[in-house]
């Protein structure tokens, strides 16, 4: 079987409403939804910011390590059936612990998912704590001392939620401190902002991969400097059409960057609310953007090359692309 990486994928993005329902019953909490149904029929968002209202309320329900250990078993399980075989993890731990949740009990749930993840779904994994840039820069140095005390591993720190408005360079401390503490760094960026929204997270906060990106495409010196300096970006297409970033996948910006050599990669970001995991967003795009097969596997090559890996695991990983002649791609099954 062909491996994929997912770089991008919030968990709190993967809680099904079916789970959902079953952590407010174990919880004993009331939801405002009367059932599966009707909470599904409120995935129609308008905006990055309408979905994040809805993506806060809900995720609520976690509120025990077992909850957290839960959600991310699933992901796993779930990620593993889609192909994926490295699972670089989001985890917005300012939304739990903002609401009452201990840090070090968050993380340790999903540390106890991720710790097994190899040994029960063949998946390496790592996590990545996104700090919340709606919130201060005193919020998220906080947050990443929270985190660094749990003793929790840690691959790396993000950003995200609302991002225009919200400029990254008040992140910059924390940023050099993660660095400075021997973490990777990742932010969102060109997801709803502009160029400019980019170059800010590569200026100011020195990132090693971007989040989105996407609208880099409207700036060519932009798109040179992406390949020039391959920094890899990590695309969530359902994400962009659900939120009206992109107006459908045929439009995609996807395929152009791809074809003028950024280093793109295929994620999920929140698969519970946009309609699909990773195997889902791959069979559309290529659908969509009648992409080759060859372009298919450099998308694969591209996630395992973009990811934090030790160097013999992506060896084992890009090997399983190997036996493939260029112009098949192999089933993910
Ligand atoms: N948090 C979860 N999903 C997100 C997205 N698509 N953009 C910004 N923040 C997020
Ligand atoms: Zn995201």
């Amino acid at each position: 079987m062909t491996a994929w990486a997912e770089l991008h994928v919030h968990l709190e993005g993967t809680l099904e409403p079916e789970l959902i329902f079953a952590l407010a019953r174990r919880n004993g909490l009331t939801l405002p939804y009367a059932d599966i149904a009707d909470l599904r029929s409120r995935y129609d968002f308008g905006d990055l910011q309408e979905f994040l209202d809805l993506y806060y309320a809900n995720m609520t329900v976690l509120q025990h390590r077992e909850d957290f250990a839960d959600l991310t078993d699933a992901y796993l399980a779930r990620a593993a059936r889609a192909g994926v075989r490295r699972a670089e993890v989001f985890f917005d731990l300012q939304a739990h612990t903002g609401r009452g949740v201990s840090a070090t009990e968050a993380l340790e749930g999903v540390n106890d998912a991720l710790s097994r993840s190899h040994e029960r779904y063949g998946i390496t994994s790592g996590l990545i704590v996104t700090l919340l840039r709606h919130l201060s820069a005193e919020s998220a140095m906080e947050a990443y001392e929270q985190a660094r005390a749990s003793g929790v591993p840690l691959l790396g720190i993000g950003l995200c939620s609302t991002e225009i408005g919200n400029p990254a360079s008040r992140f910059a401390e924390v940023f050099d401190r993660a660095r400075a503490d021997g973490l990777h760094t990742v932010a969102h960026a060109g997801e709803e902002g502009d160029a400019s929204y980019v170059r800010d997270v590569l200026d100011t906060l020195r990132v090693e991969r971007v989040d989105h990106g996407v609208r880099a495409v409207g700036d060519p010196a932009l798109v040179d400097r992406l390949v020039i300096e391959q920094i890899p970006l990590t695309v969530c297409p359902f994400s962009n059409v659900r939120l009206k970033g992109v107006e459908s996948l045929t439009v995609h910006p996807l395929a152009d960057l791809l074809r003028r050599g950024v280093k793109v990669t295929v994620n999920s970001d929140d698969p519970a609310y946009f309609g699909g995991y990773l195997d889902d967003n791959l069979d559309a795009v290529r659908e969509s953007l009648g992409l080759s097969d060859d372009e298919v596997r450099t998308l694969a090559l591209n996630s395992i090359e973009a990811s934090f890996a030790p160097a013999e695991v992506k060896a084992e990983l890009a090997a399983t692309w190997d036996y493939l002649a260029a112009g098949t791609t192999g089933g993910r099954e």
